[in-house]
């Protein structure tokens, strides 16, 4: 099968990202979300990412023209679904709500469609299963910001078919990304590190070992990370990390049980640059 035609569900973080590259890779995309303003605001941060790519240089008019064009935004996901090839579900890291975007999806795509979830740490079987077309369903795990990095995770369930694992592989290649094939367990490969290192950067946080300023800055210059663990948890959004780390805490045991403070961060709306604040300030929504 030729994909062409891509619908993205849920426009947050992930979605827009999912989007944008999509998009400028030449595929026709849907953008779908419950909330109307999470759509516009996605659409406009895409705009705002592909004018400073022309600005440096490494986007031409035409091409910002041509990305943006590819790009539909719809409410109604019986709409959103109903001609595209593929849908690739990015919402909320929440079973029931995949499980239910799935149905949604089986009933309304074409019967041809592939069903595919940017989880980061669950099962895409469990996913899949609620669907009458399991064999068409699998995991595409991109990482954030999707459009700078270069991975997507491939993770098929026990009904996977092989022609859905290589079309999968295909569109990701398509969209400029390298795959790895990973076989189905809680976090896969990156995700399942990168919750364990930021949570133990937290529990460092809360018992006073130094600043979270100093926590990053240690990390980066003495490890050689690109990024601190505690910056990095608010580019992932705190609210999506608390999930991650409750389901490899539920999986996988007692090492991935989250640390207290990222309760007290989400329960007061810290939700990381997503929100303009986080675990470090950012003065606006990014
Ligand atoms: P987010 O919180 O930024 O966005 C989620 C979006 O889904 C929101 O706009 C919300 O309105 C929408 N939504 C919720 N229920 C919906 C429904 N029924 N239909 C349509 N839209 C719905 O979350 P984020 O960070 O984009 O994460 C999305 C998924 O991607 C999660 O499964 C997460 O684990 C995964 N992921 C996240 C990464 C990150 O760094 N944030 C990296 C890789 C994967």
């Amino acid at each position: 099968m030729d994909v062409k035609k891509i619908a993205v569900i849920g426009a947050g973080v992930m979605g827009r990202g999912i989007a944008q590259t999509a998009a400028l890779t030449g595929f026709e995309v849907i953008m779908n979300d419950i909330e109307e303003e999470a759509l516009i605001h996605a659409y406009s941060n895409i705009e705002k990412d592909l004018k400073n790519s022309v600005e440096k240089g490494l986007l031409t008019q035409f091409d910002m023209k041509q990305a943006l064009s590819n790009i539909k935004l719809m409410n109604r996901i019986d709409e959103a679904g109903h001609s595209v090839d593929l849908a690739i579900e990015a919402a909320v890291e929440i079973m029931e709500v995949k499980q239910d975007i799935f149905k949604q999806l089986d009933e309304f795509c074409p019967s041809h469609a592939i069903l595919a979830t940017n989880t980061s740490t669950m099962s895409p079987t469990e996913i899949g299963a609620v669907t009458k077309r399991a064999s068409q369903t699998i995991a595409m795990h991109f990482f954030n910001p999707v459009p700078k990095m270069k991975l997507c995770e491939i993770i098929r369930g026990i009904e996977t078919s092989d022609s859905t694992v290589s079309i999968a592989v295909e569109v990701a290649n398509r969209m400029g990304k390298e795959t790895v094939q990973v076989n189905e367990f809680p976090g896969f490969v990156p995700s399942r590190i990168n919750a364990l290192v930021g949570n133990e950067a937290l529990n460092m946080l809360m018992e006073g070992v130094a600043s979270a300023g100093d926590i990053d800055k240690a990390i980066k210059l003495g490890l050689n990370y690109p990024m601190g663990p505690l910056e990095l948890m608010d580019v992932v959004g705190l609210d999506t990390r608390l999930r991650n780390l409750e389901y490899l805490h539920k999986y996988l045991g007692e090492k991935y049980r989250p640390c207290p403070l990222l309760y007290k961060f989400v329960a007061a709306g810290r939700l990381g640059k997503k929100v303009g604040r986080g675990i470090f300030e950012y003065g606006e929504r990014v």
